[in-house]
């Protein structure tokens, strides 16, 4: 279970989250739609441990993430809106870095996410979804039971899209939680909740 209650967040005068909300079970699909600048990428970022709220809770099964900051490493991998990525680096060593001490064997990542022919490419001599799939594999090293995406497949073509998206379905089967920031109808539609950010507030869609 992932419990958030009351998140606020301001930048100076501009407060941009006003108190978020909600719940998610095992296999579900939170889908955050907005505008741009609404904030969805703020609540995202604190979501995953990167950024700190003004105040509320967030908790991972019981156990409180806003008291203790290694709760966020142990439940959570993110998928920033940018890709994190070091273009300089070969898909190997960016997943290698990415691991740290323990996490998934290589060959595990290598296998469900399809790397064997681009390990030793360049991250710069990769397409848009190809950097989107080796990201998400980065997001994946510590087997995370919770799956933070911002925009995972805003701007890809429809192939990388749909092979994504199926990729989402997979990881929630095995009874992961995935919540996405998302602009594409289709991602909606898989969701098994829809809230929309507005003035810093969530409202529940569906
Ligand atoms: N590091 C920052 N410093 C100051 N303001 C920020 C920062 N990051 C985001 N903001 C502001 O917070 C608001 C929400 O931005 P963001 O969370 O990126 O929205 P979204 O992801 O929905 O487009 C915007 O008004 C943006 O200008
Ligand atoms: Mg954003």
């Amino acid at each position: 279970m992932l419990e958030v209650r009351d998140i606020t967040r301001a930048y100076g005068k501009n407060k941009v989250l006003k108190g978020i909300s909600f719940d998610a079970a095992p296999g579900d699909q939170i889908a955050i739609i907005g505008r741009n600048g609404s904030g969805k990428s703020t609540f995202l970022r604190i979501l995953a441990g990167i950024d700190k709220p003004a105040g509320g809770t967030i908790s991972f099964w019981g156990h409180r993430a806003d008291k203790e900051k290694s709760v966020f490493r142990q439940f959570t991998g993110y998928l920033p809106q940018d890709n994190p990525l070091l273009d300089e680096l070969n898909v190997q060593d960016n997943i290698s870095l990415w691991s740290g001490k323990g996490g998934r064997p290589q060959e595990d990542l290598v296998r469900e996410f399809y790397l064997d022919d681009i390990l030793k490419k360049k991250v710069s001599q990769l397409s848009g979804g190809m950097k989107r799939r080796v990201a998400i594999a980065c997001a994946c090293v510590g087997n995370p039971p919770v799956l933070i995406m911002d925009e995972p497949t805003a701007s890809l073509d429809i192939y990388y899209k749909k092979e994504i998206r199926t990729w989402m379905q997979k990881f929630r089967q095995g009874n992961g939680i995935i919540v996405v920031a998302t602009h594409d109808e289709l991602e909606m539609n898989d969701s098994t909740k829809v809230f929309s950010m507005e003035n810093g507030v969530l409202t529940k869609r569906r």
